[in-house]
């Protein structure tokens, strides 16, 4: 797998049109495109079937919490869209992440969010746990053991996590910046590329470095490049 097929590209922008300009440019610059919320609830499914059109594979980025038959369902809609990836909150428990592996079947290969990457210490505490390491490794072992293919979690906690759960086990980086300068914006637990792959990460989620890039081809082939080539 070449360095650019590890990165996902977030495509975090308010409708189908600016996300199609981004697909046109970045189609076969990166390896996966990356819908969450904000343009899943202007476009809809729409985005998908653009995405497919340009030949690429996209990761469907909802972050599913709910009662586990919901979840199940919605998995289900989602693994026939034709989704490489998809994300549910690993706070919503085994038995939600149990009925969102169900759901998804073989094709699409579902990653339990451990601890927002905009989150840190305090708000690990608050959940009652020791530190964001430990809260992170303690739901990627119940999501491993509920079936899920992977986790998102930081690049702080990526090698910790691959000794935990095996190197199978995916991990999925976002808060990644290409200079980790603290306080530039809601990411706290941010990393470089390269020392997110050197930590262990098998993907790393990329939006505002390249969205807001002078010229985002050249920012992503440059991440690419720090990647590993
Ligand atoms: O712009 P930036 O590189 O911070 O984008 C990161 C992307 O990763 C966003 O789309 C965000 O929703 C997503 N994400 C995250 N932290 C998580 C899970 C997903 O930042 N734990």
């Amino acid at each position: 797998m070449k360095a650019s097929d590890r990165l996902i590209f977030a495509l975090d922008v308010p409708d189908i049109k600016s996300a199609g300009s981004f697909i046109n440019q970045l189609a076969g610059s990166v390896g996966l495109f990356k819908v969450g919320l904000e343009l899943f609830a202007a476009a809809g499914p729409s985005v998908l079937e653009l995405i497919k059109k340009a030949g690429a594979n996209f990761f469907l980025d909802l972050k599913l919490h709910d009662i586990p038959k919901t979840v199940e369902r919605a998995m289900s809609v989602i693994a026939a869209s034709g989704a490489s990836l998809a994300t549910v909150h690993a706070a919503g428990g085994p038995a939600m992440l149990e009925a969102a592996a169900k759901g998804a079947g073989k094709n699409t290969r579902v990653l339990a969010v451990t601890v927002l990457t905009s989150q840190g210490e305090e708000d690990a505490r608050a959940a009652g746990a020791a530190s964001v390491s430990e809260l992170v490794v303690a739901r990627a072992i119940m999501a491993q053991k509920a079936g899920c293919h992977g986790v998102i979690c930081s690049g702080l906690e990526a090698a910790k996590v691959k000794v935990a759960t095996g190197p199978g086990f995916l991990c999925v980086c976002p808060g990644i910046r290409t200079d980790t300068t603290p306080g530039q914006d809601d990411q706290v637990r941010v990393m470089t590329p390269e020392n997110a792959i050197s930590q262990g990460a098998d993907y790393l989620v990329i939006g505002r470095p390249i969205k807001d890039a002078k010229d985002p081809l050249s920012a992503a082939r440059e991440i690419a490049r720090r990647m590993g080539g």
